[in-house]
């Protein structure tokens, strides 16, 4: 199986096996992305970042996994001191840019802008999130760490809780999840639940039927994989309205008594007020582990997609 070459726009342009080449291939990085060795992989190989949105994640993890593989980077965060604040197109930009770099990782707040710089590129072209759409590196880093923490995916009951309507994160991982034959409960306040063009697509591909809750307590109890994702604010209309969702849409230890002794507890971060700050000391609360493990699997993308690891 050989990726060398292909783009990442969503998870969907992923069958089971290559996912597995991924996540394999990320085991054999972790060494490298721990600074326990070296590497030349990448050396002579540029990745161009563009992130029109802000990341802390996802943009810096790119960059540590290009230089821990000998790689560089170049790219810019915001579009204000880029000639796109003068008028030029977005696919100009990638036109010109993919002339620099060996490779592309996009953020843009539109959805379909990925797929649109990939219509434009010759280079692979990496969707680092397009507005409620897709992030399906994300997902990818996602079912790693479910894999690494819980020895499978398999017939675990992920719940995927907060913000499913807006959440790109969780609308690719209810595809990668269920893909992987994991049962699915989606947990949201009323009014944000996941897309019915979603569920639809998990059921007919997958024959995943998910537990859907407004109800935090019903849904938690269910959970090996608690997966809670922020309300995304900046996605609102009424600014207000999401405030309250997020005063009253929480994890505290109190609700996670409620659940499973085992309990894995993962955000994609950033999170903002949706964990109570006492759970980051419990010993389900995985997210720190999780933005760690970022690094190795963005850096078997990279090599993959480069063709320098097969
Ligand atoms: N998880 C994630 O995408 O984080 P950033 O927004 O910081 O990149």
């Amino acid at each position: 199986m050989n990726l060398k070459g292909k783009n990442i726009i969503s998870i969907r342009d992923f069958d089971k096996k290559q996912i597995e080449l991924i996540l394999d291939t990320a085991e054999k990085m972790e060494p490298i992305a721990k600074g326990e060795k070296t590497s030349k992989l990448m050396e002579g190989k540029i990745l161009g970042t563009l992130f029109f949105e802000p990341s802390t994640r996802t943009r810096l993890s790119f960059t540590v996994a290009m230089q821990r593989l000998g790689g560089q980077v170049m790219g810019f965060v915001g579009k204000d001191m880029t000639s796109i604040a003068k008028g030029e197109s977005l696919t100009d930009t990638i036109k010109v840019v993919e002339k620099y770099c060996d490779l592309i990782v996009m953020r843009h707040p539109i959805e379909g802008s990925a797929k649109l710089a990939s219509e434009v590129a010759s280079k692979p072209i990496i969707n680092g999130g397009d507005g409620a759409n897709q992030h399906p590196t994300q997902t990818m880093l996602d079912l790693y760490t479910i894999r690494k923490l819980k020895g499978k995916i398999k017939d675990l009951n992920i719940a995927l809780l907060g913000d499913l309507k807006h959440g790109r994160v969780m609308r690719s991982l209810a595809y990668g999840a269920s893909m992987f034959g994991a049962d699915l409960t989606l947990i949201s306040p009323p009014g944000l639940e996941m897309s019915r063009d979603v569920i639809r697509e998990i059921k007919e591909r997958f024959n995943v039927t998910p537990f859907e809750t407004n109800d935090i307590d019903a849904g938690v109890r269910r959970a090996d994989v608690l997966y809670i994702c922020r309300i995304q604010k900046e996605r609102f209309e009424d600014k207000l309205q999401a405030e309250e969702m997020q005063k009253t849409f929480r994890i505290t230890p109190e609700v996670l008594e409620q659940c499973k002794d085992d309990v894995v507890l993962l955000h994609p971060l950033p999170k903002v007020m949706e964990i109570d700050t006492k759970v980051d000391e419990m010993k389900c609360a995985k997210y720190f582990d999780q933005a760690f493990y970022g690094v190795p699997v963005r850096m078997a993308i990279l090599g993959l997609l480069c063709g320098v690891v097969k």
